[in-house]
């Protein structure tokens, strides 16, 4: 941690973060700067947090639900376990349910703003998981109404794609891959709400991946892994690994697109870990001794895997001039995108292409409320979706990300070189 993050990290604690400021904010900021609430509850963290014009977070609260899952999952669940990764859905919107007035309250009051002092609220309206995604919505609506605020309905992969912009001074275009739980996406971002999509994972998610893997390799039960998410884990115990103890094939080698896929990986891996239970004499649900092993081959192939997409994402902008090679920017966020091994993938990749590499801090890359207010603040000041009526709104679970050009990407049919990824 360098000491900006260390102070950004301090003063968040203390519920008011210092946060660099934009120059064109600046300026909007010498009149009264407005406030944008902002309230996540796509997944499994109920967040909330005010943010002004200028960029500065007043004021946040976070109530993060992972050791309560993760407890459950260990009684297993199979039906949820397979399609949420480890969440269960209704014990996650009563755990929303319970915790968001709190949540909102304290971001308020850190703040030292009322709801009254806000120019707008913003929460996250999709994707996500529909029954989480309804608390939120509902008790913000409630708010709406009640004190007569506009609202702006977020895109959660929007939101993070965006939290860059809150620290650096990142201009549009820019290349963002987003790693998350339930997402991994190669897009354009041209504008606040001007996307291409370049590719997706066509099954499940890296952050989904790992946190199966972690799961299966019972790194719950390892003593400095105890509440630490699964993908957290896998990287906590690869330190000590060696991914040369087990080479798995990374995915689709065969197609020249930009798309992703994580579920015959995570087979592989399933497969190498019943075969090292059998030779270590080790029932499931046991730790086995070379599960850091295990561990960090896993991580090495994620990791390659999404690097390459991401070298050819990086040539097809160029190709294309879609963005310029004189100020060219690699932007990655997504609950993944706190992995240290994968970062340094993907500066390796950014340095060869002449692309620089920004990520926000792993404080901001997983959900928070923060991300949902600075969304609201880029889109009060673009004038984009913010609503004085709020008649028809809805949440959704699926919802894409921008212009999908993904064909045209796959029709480019383009060469990745080698590159030597000594991570
Ligand atoms: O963005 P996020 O907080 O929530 C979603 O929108 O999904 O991402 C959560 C995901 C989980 O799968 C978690 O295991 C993963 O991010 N994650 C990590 C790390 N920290 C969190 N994966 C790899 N390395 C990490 N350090
Ligand atoms: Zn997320």
């Amino acid at each position: 941690m360098n000491s900006f993050t260390r102070s950004l990290w301090k003063s968040l604690k203390c519920g008011r973060a210092a946060w660099p400021r934009h120059s064109s904010a600046r300026a909007a900021e010498q009149h009264s700067p407005r406030l944008v609430l902002g309230i996540e509850t796509s997944c499994d963290d109920t967040g909330a947090a005010v943010v002004d014009e200028s960029g500065a977070v007043l004021g946040e609260a976070l109530h993060c639900q992972r050791e309560v899952h993760l407890k459950n999952t260990n009684c297993n669940s199979l039906f949820f376990l397979t399609r949420t990764g480890g969440i269960i859905p209704p014990v996650a919107q009563q755990l929303h349910r319970e915790n968001i007035e709190q949540v909102v309250k304290e971001a308020l009051s850190v703040s030292g703003v009322s709801v009254n002092d806000l120019a707008a609220i913003a929460t996250t309206v999709k994707p996500g998981l529909a029954l989480c995604l309804g608390v939120g919505l509902e008790y913000s609506l409630k708010l709406v109404d009640k004190y007569k605020k506009p609202f702006i309905p977020i895109h959660h992969m929007e939101a993070h794609a965006l939290t860059i912009r809150l620290i650096n001074q990142v201009e549009f275009p820019f290349l963002v891959l987003l790693l998350s739980g339930g997402h991994c996406i190669l897009a354009v971002a041209q504008g606040v709400s001007d996307f291409l999509l370049l590719g997706q994972s066509i099954d499940i998610a890296p952050g989904d991946m790992l946190d199966k893997v972690a799961r299966r390799l019972s790194l719950s039960k390892h003593p400095e892994c105890q509440s630490m998410a699964g993908g957290k884990a896998i990287e906590h115990v690869a330190q000590a690994g060696d991914w040369r103890c087990h080479t798995f094939r990374v995915p689709m080698q065969h197609y020249r697109n930009c798309d992703f896929s994580f579920s015959g990986l995570q087979n592989l891996v399933n497969k190498v870990i019943i075969q090292q239970e059998k030779e270590e004499g080790v029932q499931e649900g046991e730790l086995l001794s070379c599960a850091k092993d295990i561990a960090a081959a896993a991580q090495h192939a994620v990791a390659v895997h999404i690097v390459k997409r991401t070298h050819r994402a990086m040539l097809f902008c160029i190709k294309h001039s879609i963005i310029s090679p004189k100020n060219a920017t690699l932007v990655v966020s997504g609950g993944v995108a706190s992995n240290q091994y994968i970062r340094k993938g993907l500066q390796i990749v950014a340095d060869a292409n002449g692309f620089a590499f920004l990520c926000p801090p792993p404080r901001l890359c997983t959900d928070n409320g923060v991300m949902i207010a600075w969304n609201g603040i880029e889109r009060l000041r673009a004038e984009l979706g913010v609503l004085n009526c709020t008649d028809g709104i809805r949440y959704e679970a699926t919802a894409p990300l921008g212009i999908d050009i993904s064909k045209r990407v796959e029709e480019d049919s383009i060469k990745v070189p080698r590159l030597k990824l000594k991570i």
